[in-house]
């Protein structure tokens, strides 16, 4: 208890010495500085002691003492907890840090039969596997050489599983009603604002499905969210506009695709239908009797074609952000657009948008998220996603880790390889500060972009899918991710206004609907926060222009904010140029991306001490020498008995498979979960050979495993950076590129994934079969009924 006591205490004396700190420099130069360079030099020594503070808190809370990375024993034992490991992964658990599997992963498939034999029956709907899908395109755009539209249907490029028995039952039914029409259950819609059935349900021949859904639904149940979204995909949803298929690397950069007849949803455009098989079949692009295999592919349609980027790549060490970024006017885009002699497809689109934009005062709510009825538990969980693509509930599951993970590795490379300036911001910049990798707890990613950069998605990318890159640079597999760029329809609105639109556009991960959110910053009339105004009180050359501008006692924070180079959000988040510029290169994640230079002020204005020292959050806890976020509850069962954790954990004995496994007792290690300070002070002191027993569980080595080289990396960084000294940030940069898979990602594809653990669905044909054989039953079946009627 003295213990601590006395750690409390050193808590109390660091506030205090911060906020001393801040105030004797904030003052001295505040009494010194009273022309143009003594605000330079106040804001200078203001950055100075920022970083000094971050230094300071980031030595004493976050850096680790045990230096497990260059503990022999820690090491020898780590590989030895590995080799067994690896030995005794019966379930396939570890695959993805398996040499041997990933050296054969299941990255064929074969093309079915009755794409090439007239005798074999077609099935009405082709299972979804986005390596068939991503193979087929790959070798289409490497045949094609020209840049042709392709063709384009939703079912090749989300699951649309859920959906099969309805196509597949060609019973007349009234789904509208028998689905989606709640009112007989009183009790689940109580309190929730439902819509009429007949508003977003239409009974239609003209789909295999039997109906359509034509546009959002209000809230509904979360099996329900499941169908209205993909009903609405397959049914009605406009295709996108163009698909950009990312490059492994930025000197490979990325390949486009228009769409044809972009914004038509029709079934008969997917691959079930359309000719591209065919038409690589006869042209002998692909042998129906060699399975296509989807790296390979990649492969060679990224040596023997060019890229097709719109926009220059982003490059270097840093980026001077154009002050110019933070402005644009919608009415000087209106007519620059209306004089240009022709216009692509998103052009037009974004024409449309900046004249409703700049027409309306009110604007509506663009993104709908998958609301959930309020009476469902942890209702909230829907607004983490976006409706069209929701795909079940994942917090806390392994795929929502996995899925955010892969959002950012790929809206980092798309941003980069397309010339967009972004950088994270809020929550992931902090959980970016503290290892270099996301929260465990993060239900989304925020990002910031300069208003211009915002304007750029919008006239190149609204509408776009972006798919990720399917081999590495040393085409291995990397990833079979698909995303939708979606940019708000009133984006020259720079205020909150209504509220209705705090995001701007997302980037959206099509497997679960979860997103990035993505948010312009910009000049606005929107009052500055008073963190800034010494920066106009002591330059009288800003007061002097600022006062000009008073009429009627009423400030003009525009020209206000034009002198502070203040921009806000939406959601009044406030950043000046010289918090944002020259952005910095980093890693977040194991990916290359740009940080605002001085992210010691953004974040000291959004978090307080707490949220950058305070390592217990939630039902987390920070292990400094794993450089990682735990589950709370893993330790806690831990120090209640180590020889216990072991047993349980330890997988050669644990091994079903094994002859040497023992039948383990599993007992429930006691429940205990709220972590007082005395039990901090135990998890401070875990010992090296903790470690090691705590790295017994799976899910604890998988996730060290996967990440100690690269925070380590970060941890280095981070010394580098709060000293400011950039050379050495570089060099560590350089150090660590030539040694590890920067750009790879720390966590497994999800598709992948799901193929080592759904062993079965690894064969694409056999799917395909058994969707045919299905389909078979339903004739029979409906045949039969049919007889019976008549026979009546
Ligand atoms: C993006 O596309 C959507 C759908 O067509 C449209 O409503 C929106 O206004 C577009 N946004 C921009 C900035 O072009």
């Amino acid at each position: 208890m003295l213990k601590s006591s006395l750690r409390l205490q050193r808590r109390l004396v660091l506030k205090v010495f911060v906020v001393l700190f801040l105030c004797c420099t904030i003052s001295i130069f505040y009494h010194s500085a009273t022309n143009t360079s003594g605000v330079t030099r106040y804001k200078k020594n203001l950055e100075k002691s920022m970083k000094l503070k971050f230094n300071y808190l980031y030595n004493n809370f976050l850096s680790s003492h045990l230096n497990l990375d260059s503990n022999k024993l820690f090491r020898t034992k780590f590989e030895f907890i590995k080799k067994e490991k690896l030995e005794n992964d019966w379930n396939n658990e570890l695959w993805y840090i398996n040499e041997d599997v990933l050296q054969n992963l299941p990255v064929e498939v074969s093309i079915p039969p009755f794409y090439y034999k007239n005798k074999v029956a077609k099935p009405p709907i082709l299972p979804f596997d986005p390596r068939f899908t991503l193979a087929v395109y790959y070798k289409y755009l490497e045949k094609q050489h020209t840049s042709n539209p392709v063709p384009f249907h939703w079912a090749d490029w989300v699951d649309l599983s859920k959906l099969h028995k309805y196509v597949l039952n060609t019973e007349e039914d009234d789904f509208c009603k028998r689905l989606f029409d709640l009112s007989e259950h009183e009790e689940l819609i109580k309190d929730s604002k439902m819509k009429p059935v007949d508003q977003y349900c239409l009974l239609s021949d003209k789909t295999p499905l039997g109906f359509e859904i034509t546009d959002f639904s209000g809230p509904q149940s979360p099996s329900n969210r499941e169908l209205l979204g993909k009903a609405y995909l397959y049914s009605k949803a406009p295709s996108p506009v163009k698909i950009i298929f990312l490059g492994s690397d930025d000197e490979k950069g990325s390949i486009q695709a228009d769409v044809q007849s972009y914004s038509v949803n029709d079934y008969r455009n997917g691959l079930l239908h359309n000719s591209m098989i065919k038409d690589l079949l006869d042209a002998k692009a692909i042998d129906a009797n060699v399975p296509l295999n989807v790296v390979k592919t990649f492969e060679d349609l990224f040596t023997k074609t060019t890229s097709t980027v719109e926009n220059a790549q982003l490059k270097g060490q840093s980026i001077e952000i154009p002050p110019e970024s933070f402005y644009v006017s919608g009415m000087n885009v209106i007519s620059e657009l209306e004089q240009k002699p022709s216009l692509s497809e998103t052009e037009k689109n974004y024409l449309d948008s900046m004249r409703f934009s700049t027409s309306t005062n009110d604007p509506p709510k663009f993104f709908n998220e998958a609301i959930l009825l309020a009476k469902t538990p942890q209702k909230w969980l829907g607004e983490h996603y976006d409706w069209r693509f929701f795909n079940g509930l994942t917090v806390g599951n392994e795929e929502q880790l996995l899925s955010l993970h892969r959002l950012v590795k790929n809206y980092l490379n798309f941003a980069r390889q397309n010339g967009i300036i972004t950088w994270i911001a809020h929550g992931s910049l902090l959980s970016w500060y503290w290892n270099g990798i996301a929260f465990p707890w993060d239900t989304d990613i925020d990002v910031q972009v300069p208003i211009s950069e915002l304007h750029k998605l919008g006239r190149h990318f609204n509408q776009t899918i972006i798919v990720e890159n399917a081999g590495d640079r040393n085409y291995n597999f990397d990833g079979l991710g698909r995303y939708f760029v979606d940019v708000g329809s009133s984006i020259t609105h720079r205020t909150k206004g209504n509220g209705n639109n705090n995001i701007d556009a997302r980037f959206i991960d099509i497997d679960t609907g979860l997103y990035i959110d993505i948010t312009g910053l910009s000049i606005s009339e929107t009052p500055a926060p008073s963190r800034y105004d010494n920066f106009i009180n002591m330059d009288p050359v800003k007061k002097a222009v600022v006062d000009e501008h008073i009429v009627n006692g009423q400030l003009n924070h525009v020209v206000k904010n034009q002198q502070l180079r203040a921009y806000n959000c939406r959601n009044n988040h406030f950043s000046t140029y010289e918090e944002l510029s020259p952005l910095m290169l980093t890693l977040v994640e194991n990916q290359l991306s740009y940080i605002p230079k001085n992210f010691a002020l953004n974040l000291n204005y959004e978090y307080d001490v707490k949220g950058l020292t305070e390592k217990n959050y939630r039902d987390y806890i920070y292990l400094n020498n794993f450089r990682l976020w735990a589950k709370t509850q893993n330790i806690l069962d831990y120090q209640s008995s180590p020889a216990r954790w072991v047993k349980q954990y330890n997988s050669k004995l644990n091994n079903p498979k094994s002859k040497n496994g023992e039948e383990t007792q599993k007992k429930k290690f006691s429940s205990k979960r709220v972590v007082g300070v005395a039990e901090k002070l135990a998890i401070g002191q875990l010992t090296v050979s903790d470690h090691l027993n705590l790295l017994q569980k799976n899910d604890v080595f998988k996730e060290v495993y996967k990440t100690l080289q690269f925070t380590k990396f970060h941890e280095m960084e981070m010394e580098k950076l709060l000293r400011s000294d950039m050379n050495g940030v570089t060099k560590l940069l350089d150090q660590y590129k030539a040694q590890a898979n920067v750009g790879g990602g720390l966590r497994p594809d999800i598709f992948m994934n799901k193929l080592q653990h759904e062993t079965d669905k690894q064969n694409f044909v056999k799917e395909a079969n058994k969707i045919a054989k299905l389909s078979e039953v339903y004739q029979k079946l409906k045949k039969a009924s049919k007889e019976k009627t008549e026979s009546n």
